[in-house]
């Protein structure tokens, strides 16, 4: 089968546009009015959404969907198609993890398709021999990457609830590798921005920069031949030729040039596993989100139960006594995080403790409203700058009763800054994500403990948090985001943006966001967030850290029968699109 863009002003699709374009500045109530007014029928466009984070990426899978496809389908196509438009974040070289909802069987499952660390890894492998940690071995060398995940996890999706064959999965990634794309204004800006490391390494100086060394600009094609070839061996033989064919091959090749760690023996080992996600309940809507080796479920759950403790609608969205609460609710959080998180296959974690309604009431006993509680009594350690993450996320439904919430990400944009040479992707550098020494915080400030030493064949802490909200029994949300530590607080911000506030999905999306990650002890802010607000919140006792956009969280939903797409306008590259 082979799919064709359709235009993008097809009618249907310029109804749904118009119609997220005029419901994102409306309430609830002025948006159900709209939507049972005579602008629009749902019988006439309504059979599924998808939203990412970029445009290619939305037409096509979408254009799968309203071609018979399900939902899945669009999912994995929008996988493989984001690793060759998008490779500061989409990838073959990283992991992730999707959460797939079939409100049919009320079955939500959590692919795992993280990356593992090699059998050669070992616990002080990050650290000098003064016993210091060495983050730019962590983040810029060959051992920084984990035994990649993605194309086992998107082939286990399509496997297990898909329609397509993996080859027609894969057949519009393999057209935009070998054709090439026109590069837009936000993908010369980030080969800009990090031209450094991408110049660090000839075989990623070869794919990322034109023959005679100059830069590629917006309105240039980019194409990445060995990347097709590489690709296309996959449709051809399956997903095992990644893990133990001609690209194992290449990538253990460029480990042993290079001092890496990865094996054929680790790629060959590589499964993915289907888990159960973390299950939580919010003022009567049911949470899903994912499980470990992810923190982000578990931690989005044990935040909304605090939330839950407090009449936050009743406070407002973004009063100085909501975000108060958000801030001190994400302290306690994170705290926890920081001790008793790491990869359930090797370590146990009090799940149900964390999530327990109870102890999340006597954490939120503890808040005081007035003042805020300094992160030093809440747990110790020095901060930390924050870095920037680049992940990528994005959320489909169909009216199969399907829904799929998928993050993934080779950690850094760009990851490792690495390409295998003659495989054409970039390697992750996921081993950051690991305590390189337990109490150390990583690239994200985030501190670990012993549950997220190293260990080989352990996956690495995560902090993706793909998460499906349903409302008695039917799926009503998928929302995700990239953004390293600030992945948890901004999947939580749409969440509460929907339910607490009754927001559309777009506004919920768009809104200002705080984040708080216990250390450093203070509130991330983004632009929008009132000067007077900002007042009261200092008046508490709270350090206030102005900072750029954070997040970048796809959302689709489902609101009797009408599927709406929220798509995120802090990345310029975003679409939203339904049939
Ligand atoms: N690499 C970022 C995360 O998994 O949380």
């Amino acid at each position: 089968m082979v799919f064709h863009l359709r235009p993008v002003t097809s009618g249907l699709m310029a109804t749904a546009l118009l119609l997220m374009t005029a419901l994102h500045a409306l309430d609830a109530h002025a948006q159900s009015a709209i939507l049972e007014g005579e602008r629009f029928h749902p019988e006439q466009a309504s059979h599924g959404m998808v939203a990412s984070s970029h445009t290619l990426a939305t037409d096509i899978a979408r254009d799968v969907m309203a071609d018979g496809g399900n939902a899945v389908d669009g999912a994995v196509v929008a996988g493989f198609v984001l690793a060759v438009v998008q490779p500061r974040s989409g990838n073959i070289g990283g992991g992730g993890f999707m959460l797939i909802s079939d409100e049919n069987s009320d079955d939500v499952v959590a692919i795992d398709y993280r990356e593992t660390a090699p059998a050669a890894a070992t616990e002080t492998m990050f650290q000098n021999e003064a016993g210091n940690a060495v983050s730019d071995w962590s983040r810029y060398t060959h051992r920084a990457s984990g035994v990649p995940g993605t194309v086992a996890g998107l082939a286990l999706a399509l496997d297990a609830y898909g329609t397509l064959s993996l080859a027609e999965a894969m057949e519009p990634a393999i057209r935009l590798a070998e054709d090439g794309f026109k590069v837009p204004p936000r993908f010369a800006a980030g080969l800009d921005e990090a031209r450094d490391r991408l110049s660090a390494w000839e075989s990623t100086r070869q794919v990322f920069f034109k023959e005679d060394g100059s830069r590629y600009r917006a309105g240039d094609t980019f194409r990445q031949p060995d990347l097709a070839a590489t690709l296309t061996r996959i449709a051809e033989h399956g997903p095992r030729e990644f893990y133990a064919g001609k690209t194992a091959e290449l990538l253990v090749a460029e480990m042993e040039r290079n001092d890496g760690l990865i094996t054929m023996d680790d790629m060959a080992g590589y499964e993915p596993q289907i888990r159960e996600p973390i299950h939580g309940t919010y003022r009567g809507h049911d949470i899903y989100a994912m499980s470990p080796p992810s923190s982000g479920g578990v931690h989005i759950v044990q935040m909304l139960n605090m939330l839950e403790n407090d009449d936050i609608a009743a406070l407002g969205h973004n009063s100085a006594s909501t975000l108060h609460l958000m801030a001190e609710s994400m302290k306690r959080a994170y705290a926890d995080r920081s001790k008793f998180l790491g990869d359930t296959d090797f370590v146990d974690v009090p799940l149900s403790g964390l999530t327990a309604k109870a102890y999340a009431t006597h954490l939120r006993d503890q808040i005081d409203p007035q003042h805020a509680t300094p992160s030093d009594d809440i747990g110790p350690d020095d901060p930390w700058p924050y870095e920037s993450g680049e992940t990528t996320h994005y959320s489909i439904a169909d009216d199969n009763g399907l829904m799929v919430s998928n993050t993934y990400t080779i950690n850094f944009s760009y990851g490792s800054g690495i390409v295998v040479d003659g495989a054409g992707f970039l390697l992750n550098n996921e081993m950051d994500d690991f305590s390189a020494k337990p109490g150390e915080p990583n690239a994200y400030g985030l501190i670990g403990g012993e549950a997220n030493k190293i260990e080989p064949g352990k996956r690495m802490l995560s902090s993706m948090t793909p998460t499906i909200v349903k409302r008695d029994g039917k799926n009503l949300l998928a929302t995700g985001t990239p953004g390293g530590s600030r992945i948890i607080t901004t999947t939580l911000q749409v969440v509460m943006n929907v339910i607490d506030h009754g927001m559309n999905i777009q506004s919920a999306v768009s809104a200002p966001r705080i984040h708080h990650q216990w250390l450093p002890d203070e509130i991330a802010i983004e632009a929008g967030i009132s000067p007077d607000t900002i007042d009261r919140l200092e008046a508490k006792g709270h350090r206030i850290e102005p900072t750029r956009a954070m997040g970048a969280a796809q959302s689709v939903m489902v609101d009797a029968g009408l599927f709406l797409g929220g798509t995120d306008p802090r990345r310029s590259t975003s679409k939203a699109a339904g049939w």
